[in-house]
């Protein structure tokens, strides 16, 4: 079988869907690999790395789609794009499928076999698959990098002969694998931790990280988690009392995160412009959130907004992007850990299991019809999760991965 990957088109994307080691077990399961050319530079894996794992280059997109019957992609393919791929090939990438409807239709018109790899079920066997977690670990560590990197003071406590340097406070609101990353990374760089989320079976799991959990109500968090093991949507009462919790907690911190997301929903403030207000000069906020709409109020896609008390408001957009190499290795392995029990390893080829929860569950368009009755109408997706608009492009702009 054919499979292409093609180089990202969308936002500068630094990511790419497979990494050299993972094109090689590829070639070794059976598979041609193309790799477009220059797909890997972003993330620092070369064509001859490619080439050496055992990939064909082509020269460009159209190449390296013509005859796939296999398509890799971080992002889901963008206007033209879609034309590209050939009818009946199989796309597995990241795709919005919960939130873009359209662009789920334009693919099941184009008669592509979509899997939305993001709608991966949350079941054991599927932790090794899941995308969102493996990014999303990134993204927390690389999110108390970024807040390391604008705040003025260091992390640890510092006992030094001109004096004591007290150790940061840091903050997380929600406490997924994300929050969680960002919990153990600022641990390890010295600061002291406390974070905070609506479903109870993080309260442990903050603790055990060596973080201190601010609880907002344990009865309303009894009800607060889907099946799937993710957050639902909050009543009022609850997000009142979360504000004046928060509120109170906020004005003592050095550098808070917030990750709190519900899948196909825009984002729940967290962070309102009054408790920014109330923070100390040189606080720092980093809002993991920003591109589904954000935890913060005042905080910007790609951009760092300084407020007029002097707390910095990090927006970075695609964070596990600006951790290019580990989120493309990862994103790949998530992708082979899907196909590999699917194919034959005595005739090398691959036998979908249409019946299988992992195929079923990411499955969304297919014969020309969108299948998955989780993706929104073609009419109302449109009306997207809204997110913040990211600023226009200055020439010389700092790079925004
Ligand atoms: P997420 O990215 O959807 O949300 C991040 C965090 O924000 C969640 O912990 C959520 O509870 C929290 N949150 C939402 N609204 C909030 C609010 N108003 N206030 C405070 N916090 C709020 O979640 P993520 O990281 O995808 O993880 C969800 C769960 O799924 C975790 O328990 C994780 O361990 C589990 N998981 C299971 C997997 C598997 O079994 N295959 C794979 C990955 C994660």
């Amino acid at each position: 079988m054919k499979i292409a990957i093609p180089k990202e088109t969308r936002d500068s994307e630094s990511r790419v869907a497979a990494s050299p080691e993972v094109v090689g077990k590829l070639v070794g399961l059976g598979f041609e690999v193309t790799v477009e050319k220059g797909a890997g530079l972003g993330s620092s894996f070369t064509d001859d790395a490619y080439k050496a794992a055992g990939a064909h280059i082509a020269k460009d997109a159209a190449t390296a789609l013509k005859s796939a019957e296999m398509v890799w992609k971080v992002r889901a393919p963008a206007g033209a794009e879609v034309g590209k791929l050939k009818k009946g090939a199989m796309l597995m990438a990241s795709l919005d499928a919960l939130t873009d409807g359209a662009g789920m239709a334009a693919l099941a018109k184009a008669g592509v076999t979509a899997f939305a790899m993001e709608l991966m079920p949350r079941i054991s066997r599927a932790q090794s698959m899941d995308i969102l977690s493996s990014q999303a670990n990134l993204a927390g560590y690389k999110a108390v990098l970024d807040g390391a990197a604008e705040f003025g003071r260091g992390f640890p406590m510092m006992m030094t002969a001109a004096g004591t340097v007290p150790p940061a406070k840091a903050f997380i609101m929600g406490v997924g694998v994300a929050g969680l990353q960002a919990i153990a990374t600022a641990k390890r760089l010295g600061a002291v931790v406390t974070a905070t989320d609506v479903r109870p079976a993080t309260r442990e799991q903050v603790q055990s990280l060596g973080g201190k959990f601010l609880t907002v109500d344990e009865e309303m968090e009894k009800d607060a988690e889907t099946e799937a093991g993710y957050a639902k949507e909050m009543p009022p009462e609850y997000f009142a009392k979360q504000k004046a919790v928060v509120a109170e907690h906020i004005k003592k911190q050095d550098l808070v995160i917030t990750t709190a997301l519900i899948p196909g929903r825009a984002a729940p403030v967290l962070v309102t412009k009054e408790m920014v207000a109330s923070m100390q000069p040189g606080s720092i906020i980093v809002d993991l959130a920003v591109e589904a709409g954000g935890n913060v109020e005042g905080s910007k896609v790609g951009e760092v907004v300084t407020t007029a008390n002097g707390v910095k408001i990090v927006g970075h957009a695609n964070v596990p992007g600006r951790v290019a190499e580990s989120a493309s290795s990862l994103y790949g392995r998530n992708l082979l850990n899907f196909i590999t029990p699917m194919v034959d390893k005595e005739t090398k080829s691959l036998n979908m299991d249409w019946e299988d929860e992992t195929v079923t569950g990411t499955l969304v368009t297919k014969d020309g019809s969108v299948v998955n009755d989780r993706v929104p109408a073609t009419k109302a997706a449109t009306k997207k999760a809204p997110a913040k608009k990211a600023p226009a492009k200055k020439p010389a702009a700092k790079k925004e991965s």
